[in-house]
């Protein structure tokens, strides 16, 4: 029974565990300045049954893919800066598919 009780709870653990780590919604607001945080519905993404590689694309397919922050810092470093990777990924797409916000204030919206 106590190892039941040990396992229930830690299988909860994994659960919360999991929804933290693949966010519903995710504020990207690392790096703001001038313009709001941007709101971008993460799960929306991932149930148009988009390969997570079209975003993540360092992932190797093992456990939980990085933050983009990780290496995509305020300022340009080794890799791209944020902003430079957002506009890149998250514009490009919407354009070509022409859907999801393209204008500045869309994305950038003040609450
Ligand atoms: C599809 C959504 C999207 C659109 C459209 C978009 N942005 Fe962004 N922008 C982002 C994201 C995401 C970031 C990075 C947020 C972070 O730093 O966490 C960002 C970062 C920035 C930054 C750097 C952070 C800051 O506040 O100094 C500026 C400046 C910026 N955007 C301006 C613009 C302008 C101007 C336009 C229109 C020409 C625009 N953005 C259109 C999503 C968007
Ligand atoms: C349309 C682009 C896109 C797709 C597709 C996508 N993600 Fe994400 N994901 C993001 C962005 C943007 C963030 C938030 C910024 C960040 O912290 O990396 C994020 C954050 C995450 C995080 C949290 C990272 C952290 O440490 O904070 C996990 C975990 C994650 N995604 C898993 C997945 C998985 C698993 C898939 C495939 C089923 C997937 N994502 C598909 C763009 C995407
Ligand atoms: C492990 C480090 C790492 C992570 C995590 C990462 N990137 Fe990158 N990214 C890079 C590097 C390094 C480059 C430079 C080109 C290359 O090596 O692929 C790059 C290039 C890019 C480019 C191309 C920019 C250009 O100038 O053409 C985009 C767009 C991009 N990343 C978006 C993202 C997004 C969005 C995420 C999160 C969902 C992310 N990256 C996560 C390291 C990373
Ligand atoms: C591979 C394509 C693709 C990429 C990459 C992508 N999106 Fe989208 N996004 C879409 C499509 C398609 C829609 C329209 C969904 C709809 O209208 O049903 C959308 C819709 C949205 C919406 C509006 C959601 C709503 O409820 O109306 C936001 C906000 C958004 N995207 C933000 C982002 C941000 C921020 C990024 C980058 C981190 C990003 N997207 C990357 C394809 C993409």
């Amino acid at each position: 029974m106590r190892r039941l009780v040990i396992s229930l709870v830690s299988v909860c653990f994994l659960v919360v565990a999991a929804f933290a780590a693949a966010p519903q919604v995710a504020t990207l607001g690392k790096c703001q300045k001038r313009k709001p945080p941007v709101v971008f519905p993460h799960k929306k993404h991932v149930d148009m049954k988009l390969d997570c590689k079209v975003c993540h694309h360092k992932y190797e397919g093992k456990g939980e893919p990085r933050s983009c922050f990780t290496c995509h810092k305020c300022e340009k470093g080794k890799a791209p800066s944020a902003k430079m990777a957002f506009h890149k990924k998250c514009v490009k797409c919407h354009k070509k598919e022409k859907k999801g916000p393209r204008r500045c204030s869309q994305c950038h919206a003040k609450k």
